[in-house]
């Protein structure tokens, strides 16, 4: 080294350019593993399970008359003169405890109307004077398919409800361009029989977008009910 010759500082562009590169580089390299993905895991992402298509149904789960009629299908357990005879009402038998025996061409019916057996009394509904036709108990006759005036005597403010369409909902179509909005009558769900509904299977609920951070390592979170 020529100590009469001290070196001089590099000019400041030079020392820049210097700079400039390296940081660069830098940010080259950290891109190669950004977009390699050289240490970061890709967080598992639970597979959306699809929904059973049992929720997606809209028909109804019964048959009522109106529905069978309309449907075109086997009315003969409405054929109530095909077996009994006109002006001789069947009459009621009891066993022992006062329940209603059920005849074995009528055991595709359970009685189980309201909690000790309420209203298990067919001529509650049935018109022993007309077996076609129902009788409301303030002597209006129904037919088979306006049997929701029947229910609506007797439970005024399901009726009310129904009738504001807050109970029984409405199907088919919103869109009355695409089909029908349908009001289904009460034993389109409802067996005039056995009332209660029996309790369901609740359908899934939203798919969380956050289940990310579950699959990592962990299991996903389970429903706890
Ligand atoms: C709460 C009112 C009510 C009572 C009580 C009742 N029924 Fe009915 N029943 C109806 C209605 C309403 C229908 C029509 C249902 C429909 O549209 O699907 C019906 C339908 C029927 C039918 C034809 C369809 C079927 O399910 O076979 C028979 C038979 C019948 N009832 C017999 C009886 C007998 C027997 C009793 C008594 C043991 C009885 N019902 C008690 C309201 C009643
Ligand atoms: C397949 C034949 C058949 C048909 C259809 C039928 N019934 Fe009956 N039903 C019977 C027989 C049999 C009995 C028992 C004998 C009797 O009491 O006459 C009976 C009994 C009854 C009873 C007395 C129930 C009891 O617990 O003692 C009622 C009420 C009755 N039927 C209503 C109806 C009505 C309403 C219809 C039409 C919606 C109808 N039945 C249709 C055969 C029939
Ligand atoms: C003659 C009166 C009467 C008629 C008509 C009547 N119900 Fe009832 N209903 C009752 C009584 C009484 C109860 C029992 C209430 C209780 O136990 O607190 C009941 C209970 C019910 C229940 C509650 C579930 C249960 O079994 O306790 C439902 C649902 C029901 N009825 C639906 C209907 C439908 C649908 C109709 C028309 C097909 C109808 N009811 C016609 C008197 C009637
Ligand atoms: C779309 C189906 C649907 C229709 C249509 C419908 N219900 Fe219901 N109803 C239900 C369900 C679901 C429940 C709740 C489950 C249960 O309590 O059994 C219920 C409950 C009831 C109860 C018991 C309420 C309580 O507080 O315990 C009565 C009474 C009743 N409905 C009467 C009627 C009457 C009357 C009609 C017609 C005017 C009708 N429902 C139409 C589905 C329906």
């Amino acid at each position: 080294m020529d100590p009469f010759k001290p070196e001089l500082p590099k000019p400041p562009s030079q020392r820049w350019a210097f700079v400039l590169a390296g940081v660069g580089c830098t940010f080259l390299v950290l891109a190669v593993l950004f977009v390699g993905n050289l240490w970061g895991r890709t967080p598992v992402k639970a597979a959306i399970p699809l929904v059973d298509v049992k929720f997606l149904a809209t028909t109804p789960w019964r048959q009522s008359y109106g529905d069978l009629v309309a449907a075109k299908e086997d009315l003969s357990d409405f054929d109530c003169y095909g077996c009994h005879e006109k002006n001789k009402p069947p009459p009621i038998r009891y066993d022992a405890n006062q329940k209603i025996i059920i005849p074995k061409e009528h055991s595709d019916i359970v009685m189980g109307h309201g909690s000790h057996d309420r209203n298990n009394l067919c001529y509650n509904c049935h018109n022993e004077a007309n077996l076609l036709t129902l009788q409301v108990r303030d002597g209006r006759e129904l037919k088979f398919n306006e049997s929701p005036a029947l229910c609506g005597s007797c439970h005024g403010p399901t009726y009310r409800d129904w009738e504001a369409g807050a109970h029984g909902r409405t199907s088919g179509f919103w869109d009355t361009k695409a089909g029908p909005t349908k009001r289904l009558a009460c034993v389109s769900c409802h067996n005039p029989h056995a009332p209660d509904i029996p309790t369901r299977e609740p359908a899934p609920g939203p798919h969380s977008l956050h289940d990310a951070a579950h699959a990592e390592g962990a299991a996903p979170a389970k429903p706890s009910h």
